[in-house]
């Protein structure tokens, strides 16, 4: 039994903040981020706006979109690394918001590949048959553990998330593969050392500036691409397709070189790739969600065609997978 997408939402926050209003808080150029990035705007919240925030707009949505009621979810996953708690999870924050009294969840820590890990273990409940609605949310808020001093890593992401219900399909249709990988030596180069039991927080490690992400970008650069490369070429080499059977490919959306390297190297032209980095910025786990639902919304994407998902972030966290789209409910 294949699990396939029933229904695709988004959300980000209204707030924006242009490459302009970054100029007045640290040393960078409009010029600059776009160039390096592709990055002209990104969405950020309010000061009273979190994870669950997004989270919760996204689920109402979802349920409503689908037309079935809170209760009818069996299970919610949210792939986030910016929870709005250590405990209790995002996941149990929505069910409690949206109430949906039968469902148990569980928040997904993998950084950017957390939408396509959730989907992934979505994927597996539906099979095992035991399950027939999953919600799978990835969403981020980035600008929690932002350090506005850091000129190389705050002007990448933004705020964001979206999401979609998992349900069975009997046909040959849905999630038909996936290559998730993992390598912790990567773990350093992209880390929030703070704030956790190695180094708790105290006024120390806050003052030293220990809560905010830290990266070396060139390295995660130069992985993000052999990373998702590789696992798209093997997915698509073993399922017998090529990158011009792919009607769509959705990159996680961290930097516009990435996506453009990564899209040649798989065989992939330009007009295939979905691109939306320009307006959102990197909002991690939120980046395919969102980019997914765009392009449902837009009718880019059409029933019977291959879609084509990748990301990378940190952990390393990597994976692909292809969907064969397939838009008719589950009566
Ligand atoms: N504005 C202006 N100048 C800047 C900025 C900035 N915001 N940031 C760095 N620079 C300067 C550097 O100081 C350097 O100056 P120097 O030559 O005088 O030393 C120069 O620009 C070039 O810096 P590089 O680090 O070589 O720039 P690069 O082209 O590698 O771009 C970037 C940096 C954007 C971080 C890139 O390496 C990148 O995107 N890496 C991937 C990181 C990433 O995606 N992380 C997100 C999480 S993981 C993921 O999503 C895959």
């Amino acid at each position: 039994m294949n699990a396939r997408i029933t229904v695709t939402s988004h959300n980000t926050p209204d707030n924006v903040m242009t490459n302009v209003d970054l100029e007045k808080l640290v040393d960078t150029s409009d010029e600059w981020i776009q160039s390096r990035t592709g990055i002209v705007q990104r969405h950020i919240v309010s000061d009273d706006e979190a994870s669950s925030d997004i989270s919760t707009r996204i689920a109402k949505s979802l349920i409503k979109k689908r037309g079935i009621s809170p209760d009818q979810l069996d299970l919610i996953i949210v792939g986030t690394v910016t929870p709005d708690h250590f405990t209790p999870s995002t996941a149990a924050l929505v069910q409690k918001n949206i109430g949906a009294s039968n469902a148990w969840g569980f928040d997904l820590s993998a950084a950017c590949s957390g939408f396509i890990y959730g989907l992934e273990t979505g994927a597996n409940f539906i099979s095992s048959g035991k399950y027939n609605k999953v919600m799978v949310i990835g969403v981020d808020t980035m600008t929690s553990i932002l350090d506005y001093q850091d000129r190389d890593t705050c002007v990448i992401f933004g705020d964001g998330g979206g999401g979609v219900i998992l349900e069975p399909s009997n046909k040959k249709s849905g999630i038909v593969d996936s290559i998730l990988r993992m390598d912790g030596s990567g773990g350093e180069y992209l880390i929030v050392p703070g704030g956790g039991s190695r180094i708790p927080s105290t006024e120390a490690s806050v003052n030293s500036r220990q809560h905010y992400i830290k990266q070396d970008g060139k390295t995660v650069f130069k992985y993000a691409v052999k990373g998702m490369a590789e696992v798209s070429k093997k997915l698509l080499d073993r399922n017998n397709l090529s990158g011009d059977d792919i009607a769509l490919f959705i990159p996680h959306q961290a930097n516009k070189r990435i996506i453009d390297a990564s899209a040649e190297r798989c065989g992939i032209s330009p007009d295939k790739v979905l691109i939306n980095i320009d307006r959102y910025g990197n909002t991690t786990a939120g980046t395919i969600p969102i980019a997914l639902n765009e392009a449902v919304s837009e009718n880019q994407i059409n029933d019977g065609d291959y879609v084509l998902l990748a990301a990378f972030g940190a952990g390393f966290t990597w994976g692909s997978m292809l969907i064969k789209w397939d838009s008719k409910w589950v009566k």
